[in-house]
Formats: C-alpha cells, structure tokens, sequence
C-alpha cells in the first residue's frame, strides 16, 4: 500500500494524495491546541467518566445522547475551527483559497453497543461516491490510542479498480427531503457497493493522537468494526484547494456516478462562502 510517512508534509502533497498516497504526518505540532481543545470538550461531555471509559459506566442511549450533543457544539463552533487554521497553514493551505466542510467528530463504542446514524461503522465507500468532488481530501486523527482493531481501514487494490456501487441514484436533497416528510427513506444514508468487497483487501492503518492521516476522498475506506472493548474518538474534517479545482487536479474517478457535483457542501475557510458561489 502506498502509505508515505513524513516528519513535515512534502511540498507535493496534495499530488502524492491525488494519486493514491495514504500520507502520515507523525506528532503535527499545530494540532495539539485543537487536540486540548476538543478533548477537554469531550472531558466536560462525558464527565464524571473519562471519555474512554464512559461507554461502560453510563447508560447506552445517555452515551449516545452526550455524544451527539458534543457533535452539535463542534460543527458549529468558530473556535474549534480557528484552532484548525494553523494547522492547515502547517500544510501550505490558506483560508482564502481553501473549503471545507462539517468539522465531525466521531465517536464508535466498542461491540455491539447502539450507535447513532453519524457514528455508524461505515462499510467499504468512497467519499467521492457521494461529494463527487476528486480535489477533496481526507484528515483524519484520533484523540485516544487506536489499535488494528478500532481503526480506519483502506482497500489499496480498489484505488484504480471499479467497484461496483448505487451512487448513480443517490442524492442528498431527495434524503432529506424524505427524513423531513416523515416518508421511509429510498435513498440509503451513503451510497454503497452493490456487491460484495472481499474483506480480505482491507489494511487497518493506525496512528496515534498527534499524528494526521490525508488521504483521498477517492480512496474506498471503511471503518474498522470496534472490536477492542474500548470507543474509538476521532475527528476528520474534508478540504479542498480552490487551484485544485481550477486546475483539474484531483483523484481519479474509476466508478463514481453521482449525477451533480454539490460544490457547496464546502465553505471557505476564512468567510464560509460556498465553493457553489466562488465556482459560478
Ligand atoms: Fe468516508
């Protein structure tokens, strides 16, 4: 698998990316404010327990519950967000030329404990099956100590094979248009394969708090059932490089079909304009 660590990010990155490169920047020193920050959110949420440790001492839908309040707060939280700036800026990436979307946390109890829909334990997907946007890339952190098993894992074989997936029919608006009319949804929350991956293909790759993993949207990926006793924490937020798009760079696109591109499911950094409206 072509994984690259690197002590600082490459100048090419976003190309090494773009090709298929899982990159790992180990110990990223603009990340431990944001790091503090969100862990003492996650402190305050789950207190008297320890975030690690809550899922066994308070009761599942009350687990459930602070997690998803914790969501909430973050996504719409300006300081959490400009503590990423650094960050970003430790990668080459401005905020006036720079879009992202929701900033997620994501919290996945171990066994076969209740979750909530945005902490599911996500099957093999591309990101692009549903963002069809190929410039965009993944960062990815831990906020507690992973092991192979609570991890992310990649399907390496797949990066230039098809797989065979619904997200010719799936659409967004049409999902949450049924979710607010009460209606039985017809669109699936992600768009999937339509047949079997063989799970055999998949590598866990596992990194510590402190370090980043970006990757592709592109890459197909899924999230490591938990079998290790404890939640896995992480967060992941979703760029993507305005001269990228202007440029054509990005992934390749071996199977994805959706049939729009929702450029406006990212927002500049420095002012929230969608990319929609830079782009028209
Ligand atoms: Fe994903």
């Amino acid at each position: 698998m072509p994984v690259a660590v690197a002590a600082t990010p490459p100048a090419d990155w976003r190309s090494q990316v773009f090709a298929g490169t899982l990159l790992i920047v180990p110990q990223v020193a603009p990340l431990t404010a944001f790091r503090a920050y969100v862990e003492q959110l996650l402190d305050e949420a789950f207190a008297p327990s320890a975030p690690p440790a809550a899922q066994d001492e308070l009761a599942a839908a009350d687990f459930m519950a602070r997690i998803e309040q914790l969501r909430t707060w973050l996504r719409g939280d300006a300081h959490a967000r400009q503590l990423l700036i650094p960050v970003l800026a430790h990668f080459g990436l401005e905020p006036s030329t720079t879009f992202w979307d929701r900033l997620n946390v994501r919290v996945l109890p171990a066994g076969a404990r209740p979750q909530h829909e945005a902490d599911l334990a996500l099957g093999a997907h591309r990101d692009t099956w549903s963002s069809n946007v190929y410039a965009q890339v993944n960062w990815w952190l831990p906020l507690y100590p992973v092991t192979a098993e609570r991890a992310v894992a990649f399907y390496p074989r797949h990066w230039d094979t098809p797989v065979p997936n619904d997200s010719g029919g799936w659409d967004l608006d049409q999902l949450r248009r049924e979710r607010r009319e009460g209606a039985a949804p017809t669109v699936p929350l992600v768009p999937s394969p339509t047949g079997t991956v063989d799970p055999s293909d998949a590598v866990a790759v596992v990194i510590q708090p402190g370090d980043l993993l970006l990757f592709s949207g592109a890459h197909l990926h899924a999230t490591v059932p938990n079998t290790s006793g404890v939640p896995r924490f992480s967060v992941e937020i979703r760029t993507v490089a305005l001269d990228d798009v202007r440029a054509g760079r990005g992934a390749p696109n071996v199977d994805g079909a959706a049939p729009r591109v929702p450029w406006n499911w990212f927002r500049r950094v420095d002012d929230r304009t969608p990319l929609s409206d830079v782009l028209a």
